[in-house]
């Protein structure tokens, strides 16, 4: 690594450069975490829509906090409601081998929901819900600051489209919102019910990865 910023700096000094400006890429790790905790602290506390009823806990997502690429499902179940973790029932078990048969971790990455509290018998969550809760998502967009979201399943892909996805006709999909690229693939817990669609997720989360880490 050292070596290839080296000779790149070469190559621009014999192109007649004599000043670089390098930006900071990224904020300090710990000043991210600090943050991402500030919103947690706020979404325990939070009574913005009939969600919080019905939760034993929020759950704001968790992994790298510099990640590329973010992983956005629709809100918690049951597990995830339970151990204040995303994605680590049956869906999120799929969602983890998967990462790792693209040779990845999911630790590497970031994962959350649309919805930070559990829906009453796992129902889909309200446009009011997801509207409610949005803020919090865009919160932490600003401190991760991904290039690429990975929107799993349709509710996700509508709550940042605004409009209706018919998930099966549109997964593949790569679309420009604000500066950052959306791919929309299949949620986990679909490919459970329909295990043809495995694969297809899976090439999805390979592209999606390979999307954000050449970007
Ligand atoms: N389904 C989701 O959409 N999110 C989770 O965290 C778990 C299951
Ligand atoms: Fe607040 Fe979001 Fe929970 Fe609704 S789902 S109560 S908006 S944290």
């Amino acid at each position: 690594m050292k070596d290839q910023v080296k000779k790149h700096l070469k190559i621009l000094q014999e192109l007649g450069y004599e000043h670089i400006f390098v930006e900071k890429y990224s904020e300090d790790k710990e000043e991210k975490e600090k943050k991402l905790k500030e919103i947690d602290r706020q979404i325990q506390q939070c009574k913005k829509c009939d969600l919080y009823k019905n939760r034993k806990q929020a759950v704001l997502g968790e992994g790298n906090p510099n990640s590329p690429l973010m992983f956005i499902g629709e809100a918690p179940g049951g597990d995830e409601d339970k151990l204040g973790r995303p994605f680590v029932g049956r869906a999120g078990k799929l969602l983890t081998k998967l990462i790792e048969a693209a040779g990845h971790k999911r630790e590497e990455f970031y994962i959350t929901n649309i919805c930070k509290c559990r829906p009453p018998n796992n129902r889909t969550p309200t446009p009011w819900e997801m509207e409610a809760c949005f803020p919090y998502l865009e919160q932490q967009l600003q401190i991760i600051k991904p290039k690429v979201l990975c929107l799993l399943g349709a509710t996700a892909a509508r709550a940042f489209l605004k409009r209706n996805v018919a998930i099966t006709k549109e997964r593949g999909s790569i679309i420009n919102w604000n500066d950052k690229l959306l791919y929309l693939t299949y949620h986990p817990a679909y490919v459970l019910r329909n295990p043809n669609a495995e694969i297809t997720l899976f090439e999805d989360i390979k592209k999606a990865i390979e999307l954000a880490i050449e970007k």
